[in-house]
C-alpha cells in the first residue's frame, strides 16, 4: 500500500461536491488516512504549486485556489498516486475520460475539482506540507 495526495478545490466545496467526490474515491477503492478543511493564503498556494512558477497560467491558479477553502486528504491504495491520476482523469475535464472526477465535476481546466500528486515522490513532498507524520500515525 501507498499513499497520495488529493486536494478538492474551492469550486468543489462552494458547490457542494465533497461528499460525493470523497464516496466516489471511497467506492475506487482509497481508504481514507487523514484530512483537514483549510483556507490556503497566497504564500501557502504559490509554495505549492511552485513547479508552476513560470507557467502563464500560475497567477490565476494562485488566485483560484485562495478564493476559498480547500480539503487536502491523504488516500492509500496499491500504487496510489498512479492510480488516483487515473480515477481522477485529465486535467482539462473535455479531455477526462467518461466517469473520472473531472469528468464528472469539474467546470474547467482550472476550476478542475481536485488536485492529486503526479508521482509518488511528489505525493511524499506534497503529503509533508499539509500533514505531519504524527497526523498519519494510528489511521493505517
Ligand atoms: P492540478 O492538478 O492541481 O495542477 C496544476 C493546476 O494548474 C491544474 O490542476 C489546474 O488547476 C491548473 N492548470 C493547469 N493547466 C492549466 C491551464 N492550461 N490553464 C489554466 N489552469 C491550468
Amino acid at each position: 500500500m501507498t499513499t497520495t495526495l488529493a486536494i478538492l478545490k474551492p469550486d468543489t466545496i462552494s458547490a457542494g461536491h465533497a461528499g460525493k467526490i470523497l464516496a466516489h474515491l471511497e467506492a475506487a477503492g482509497f481508504r481514507l488516512r487523514a484530512c483537514r478543511f483549510t483556507r490556503l493564503n497566497g504564500l501557502q498556494a504559490e509554495a505549492f504549486y511552485a513547479v508552476h512558477r513560470d507557467r502563464p497560467f500560475f497567477r490565476s491558479l494562485v488566485s483560484f485556489m485562495t478564493s476559498g477553502p480547500v480539503l487536502p486528504m491523504v488516500l492509500e491504495a496499491d500504487d496510489a498516486a498512479a492510480r488516483l491520476r487515473e480515477a481522477i482523469g485529465a486535467t482539462d475535464p473535455e479531455e477526462a475520460a467518461h466517469g473520472t472526477v473531472r469528468a464528472l465535476y469539474a467546470k474547467s481546466t482550472e476550476r478542475n475539482a481536485i488536485h492529486a500528486s503526479d508521482s509518488e515522490e511528489n505525493a511524499a513532498r506534497e503529503i509533508a506540507f499539509f500533514f505531519s507524520e504524527a497526523d498519519l500515525l494510528g489511521s493505517e
